[in-house]
C-alpha cells in the first residue's frame, strides 16, 4: 500500500470514529475559556501561543507562515514545528506502524535517529551515502519503505545524489525523507536547498527545514503534500501535544526567511570556504560542494584537544567533534564558513591549522 493510501486509510478511520482533528481560527473578540494563559501575560505582551495548535495556540499568522514557505519551497503544503528535533522524533514515529521498514544513511542526525527509535518500524542503516548498499537493503525487504538522508550531512558536509534517491524509491516503492537542516539557505541556485532547487517536492514525502542554521531562528517546517499535513495534525504526536511555537517566534522567521530569500552575498559562503580549501595543507578533509562545513579530521583526540586549545588561544572558536557524536578515529575539527567572515581571519585560522603541515 502506498503511503498517501495509508495516510489516507488512517484519515478516513478518524472521521469515521468521530476524532478528526483540524485546526481552527477562533475570533480574537471570543471569550477565553480554553487557553493555558493563566495569568494573561501572553494576551498583554502578544507574544506566546497559549496553547497547543488544536487547542488555542493556532492563529492565522502561524498559517499564513506555512503557506508562505509551501510556495517558496514549491511543496503543496507544510507544518511549522518548534524545532527541528521535535519535527523529526514527531515525524517518523507518525509514518510509521509494525509493517515499516527504515533504511537511513548512517551518518543522520540524532533527532532522525531519535525519529526512528520512537517508532515501531524495523530499520537498517546504509553506508552513508553509499546508494549500492542501499538498493541492496531494499532489495531483500518487504512492507513500507522509508529511506531517511540529509540534504548535506552536518559533520561531514556532503550531499546524497537526490535524483538517484529518488530513483531508488520508484524502483523499490520507498518512499523518501530528506532534512534540508543545512543546505536551506547555502544549497542550490537560490538558495534554498537541494529539493526546492530541483522542484523535487512532490516526490518525496516529507522535507524537513529546520531554521537553526542559515535562517538564524529557530523551528522547523515540515513540508509535503497536503493529505501530509493532514495526516500530521491528526497523528504526529510531538505537534499535537506540544505548545504552539509563540507569536514572537512566528514573526522572527517570517522576518528573517525574507532576509534570506533577498540576501546579495550568499556566495560568499562558499568563495571563502574556497579560499581555505585552496590554502590548506591538511589532506583529511571532508566536504561537498552544497555546504558551507569543512571537516579536517585528526587521527587521535589529544592532538586535536590542543589545536583546538591553540585556535581559542588566538581568538578563534572551533569546535573538536569527538566520539560518540562522530565516529571513534573520525574526530575532527568541523569549520563553518559564514558571510561574514573575512579573508584576514581565513589566513588566521589557515596559518595555526597549516603549522603542523
Ligand atoms: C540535520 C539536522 N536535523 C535536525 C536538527 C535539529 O534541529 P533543531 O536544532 O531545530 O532542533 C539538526 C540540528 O543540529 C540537524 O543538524
Amino acid at each position: 500500500m502506498s503511503f498517501n493510501k495509508y495516510m489516507l486509510n488512517k484519515i478516513n478511520e478518524r472521521h469515521e470514529s468521530g476524532l478528526y482533528r483540524e485546526l481552527s481560527i477562533y475570533p480574537t473578540s471570543s471569550v477565553d475559556f480554553s487557553s493555558n494563559d493563566y495569568l494573561g501575560i501572553a494576551k498583554s505582551n502578544s507574544t506566546g501561543s497559549t496553547g497547543s495548535r488544536l487547542i488555542s495556540g493556532n492563529s492565522k499568522k502561524i498559517v499564513n507562515l506555512e503557506n508562505t514557505f509551501s510556495k517558496l519551497v514549491g511543496s503543496e503544503a507544510s507544518l511549522f514545528f518548534s524545532s527541528g528535533y521535535q519535527a523529526n522524533v514527531g515525524l517518523i514515529p507518525a509514518l510509521s506502524d509494525r509493517d515499516t521498514v527504515i533504511f537511513y544513511d548512517e551518518l543522520i542526525h540524532a533527532s532522525l535517529r531519535d525519529g526512528i527509535r520512537l517508532s515501531l518500524a524495523s530499520s537498517f542503516s546504509f553506508r552513508h551515502n553509499d546508494l549500492g548498499h542501499l538498493e541492496s537493503r531494499l532489495s531483500n525487504s518487504n512492507g513500507k519503505k522509508i529511506i531517511i538522508a540529509e540534504a548535506v550531512y552536518s559533520m561531514d558536509g556532503d550531499s546524497p545524489c537526490v535524483d538517484s534517491l529518488i530513483d531508488l524509491c520508484n524502483r523499490y516503492g520507498a518512499e523518501l525523507i530528506i532534512d534540508e537542516a543545512h543546505s536551506f539557505g547555502i544549497s542550490g541556485v537560490k538558495g534554498l536547498g537541494l529539493v526546492a532547487d530541483k522542484q523535487l517536492s512532490s516526490q518525496i514525502l516529507a522535507t524537513v527545514y529546520p531554521l537553526g542554521k542559515a535562517v538564524g531562528s529557530s523551528g522547523c517546517f515540515i513540508a509535503g503534500s497536503k493529505i501530509l499535513r493532514e495526516y500530521l495534525i491528526n497523528f504526529c504526536r510531538s505537534f499535537i501535544y506540544s505548545t504552539a511555537p509563540s507569536l514572537s517566534i512566528v514573526k522572527e522567521v517570517g522576518s528573517q526567511l525574507n532576509e534570506l530569500i533577498f540576501l546579495e552575498n550568499r556566495n560568499k559562503v562558499i568563495e571563502n570556504k574556497n579560499y581555505f580549501l585552496e590554502r590548506i595543507k591538511a589532506k583529511n578533509i571532508l566536504t561537498g560542494q552544497n555546504s558551507a562545513i569543512v571537516s579536517v579530521q585528526y587521527g587521535d583526540s589529544k592532538s586535536l584537544k590542543n589545536i583546538e586549545s591553540l585556535l581559542f588561544d588566538n581568538g578563534i572558536v572551533v569546535k573538536a567533534i569527538l566520539y560518540p557524536t562522530v565516529a571513534k578515529g573520525t574526530e575532527r575539527l568541523r569549520i563553518c564558513f559564514h558571510t561574514f567572515n573575512s579573508k584576514k581571519e581565513i589566513d588566521l585560522l589557515l596559518n595555526i591549522l597549516n603549522q603542523d603541515n
